[in-house]
């Protein structure tokens, strides 16, 4: 966080602080009887945003959970998050709860700085929503997968080809995210000129920031900056959207060579057609999904593997099999990754302690009770990822490094949740396993490397990442 952003933070707060006082709840009843949850409601306007946010910028957001957890209660604590009251489930119960009620009692909300990034939410909204969640499976569908292996083996080849081999030093976010955005581009848009990639992607760090940032839209803040950023990348989308139109009449490109041509081709039920605007809009939110979540994970693979020798020679011992069962210069295919389980549950085990996504926002569309609590109407719910994954009630000694967790029947079901869970579970979780496997095949089939900075510190903002990017230093295979 910038100085300037800090400063007017502690102002804004000073300001609408002046009564002083901390709204405390501990399932009073209300005026009309109701027992709400326990918990508080924090500072006055922006309630326990600040707390919420700056837990991860230290690197533990499980901490403002789990405090709230002991203090008022394990399975679901009041709070007030992005200027709105705000319940968080907790456990396996609490995930389970909401993951089952999509459309029911709750639906999918995300914060007010989300709809000013993404406009277009609010005018088209929900239809338009599940116009794209219908579309989202035909693209990553089993066949569609089965075609993107090979093209993501040859462009992780090249990222490692440009950015790794010959290096001796790397930081390895930097080309993490350079890695997960250039597939994207490729499989989504087909664009693959490094130098355009390139161009694209400086915005986006901004707009992922401030996408969780509070939504203080002032010049210099994150919010505004990640307005400015989300501008800027969808007119460049635009212009794409309207060049692919001209050379999908000139049979210069092809129905089927990527996700802007389904969208461009395929209607609705009715016959109706996506607004280009609103494709823009939608591979902007498919490239930010796709991009800094994976870029995350990827980078915490390599950080594991650099402090867990034994983990990675495992990974190496398994990965050198598929190799030496591939001809020279043959691409990776579907079944290779099939063959790679101990390197994903290495990856699953990097996901539980490191989630890219914390955990995502719900609204309560009625009034329900809940564990003998009355969850208002309007509400909005949140379930986390670590209330679960760094729970020694569901993962024992839940710090350690122990992909054996997901050997056999894995972890108990709506405790291993980084993709989500029921309806709106991640509909890119298929697409984000082949990538990372790819990646780690290329990773240990040509190095071993050790961290330049042995504590780095970790940072949360919304995407986990060590804070100096993680440095290393390669040690390349002999030939
Ligand atoms: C390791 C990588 C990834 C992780 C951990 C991850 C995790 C998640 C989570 C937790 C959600 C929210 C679910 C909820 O609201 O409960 C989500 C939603 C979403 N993800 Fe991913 N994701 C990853 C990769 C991807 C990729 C590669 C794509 C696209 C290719 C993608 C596209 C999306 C989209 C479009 C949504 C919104 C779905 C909706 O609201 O209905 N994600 N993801």
């Amino acid at each position: 966080m910038d100085i300037f952003y800090a400063t007017l933070l502690s102002l804004f707060v000073l300001v609408v602080s002046f009564s002083f006082h901390f709204f405390f709840f501990k399932s009073k009843p209300t005026e009309d009887g109701k027992v709400l949850p326990p918990g508080r409601k924090g500072w006055p306007i922006i309630g326990e945003s600040f707390e919420f946010l700056a837990t991860g910028w230290k690197g533990h957001p499980e901490k403002f959970i789990f405090d709230r957890m002991s203090k008022f209660s394990p399975k679901v604590f009041r709070t007030s998050l992005m200027l709105e009251d705000a319940a968080v489930f907790c456990g396996a119960q609490g995930n389970k709860f909401l993951f089952s009620n999509e459309n029911k009692l709750v639906q999918g909300w995300w914060p007010a700085s989300v709809d000013k990034i993404f406009p277009s939410s609010d005018k088209t909204s929900k239809i338009e929503a599940i116009k794209m969640r219908k579309m989202l499976p035909n693209f990553f569908k089993p066949e569609a997968l089965h075609r993107y292996v090979p093209i993501m083996d040859v462009v992780t080849q090249q990222h490692f080809a440009n950015g790794w081999e010959g290096k001796e030093e790397i930081v390895t976010y930097e080309l993490t995210k350079n890695f997960t955005f250039w597939l994207a581009c490729k499989i989504f848009i087909n664009i693959e000129d490094p130098e355009r990639v390139r161009y694209l992607s400086g915005p986006f760090e901004s707009i992922a920031t401030g996408l969780l940032a509070i939504p203080i839209d002032l010049p210099g803040t994150p919010f505004r900056r990640g307005i400015n950023a989300a501008n800027f990348i969808r007119k460049e989308l635009l212009a794409i959207v309207k060049q692919r139109k001209i050379d999908l009449a000139d049979g210069k490109a092809t129905p089927t060579q990527d996700i802007l041509s389904h969208m461009l081709l395929h209607s609705d039920e009715d016959g109706k057609f996506m607004a280009e605007y609103d494709i823009a809009d939608k591979i902007l939110g498919l490239l930010i999904g796709g991009h800094d979540t994976a870029s995350s994970a990827c980078a915490f693979i390599v950080k594991y593997l650099a402090e867990l020798p034994e983990i990675y020679d495992g990974v190496y011992k398994e990965q050198m099999e598929v190799a030496k069962s591939k001809a020279p210069g043959e691409l990776l295919n579907w079944e290779d990754l099939s063959k790679m389980k101990y390197s994903w549950n290495v990856a699953c085990e990097v996901l539980r302690l490191a989630p890219p996504l914390q955990g995502a926002f719900r609204e309560a569309i009625t009034d329900f009770m809940y564990n003998g609590y009355s969850i208002p109407k309007g509400w909005k719910l949140y379930w986390s990822a670590n209330s679960t994954h760094k729970n020694p009630e569901f993962f024992p000694e839940p710090q350690k490094f122990d992909p054996s967790r997901f050997e056999g029947s894995g972890p108990a079901p709506y405790t291993f949740v980084p993709f989500g869970g029921g309806p709106r579970m991640c509909p890119g979780k298929e697409y984000a396993r082949l990538e990372i496997l790819v990646f780690m095949h290329h990773l240990v089939m040509k190095f071993k490397w050790e961290k330049m900075i042995p504590d780095e510190q970790i940072v949360v903002n919304p995407m986990p990442s060590p804070a100096k990017g993680l440095p290393i230093r390669l040690y390349p295979h002999k030939a």
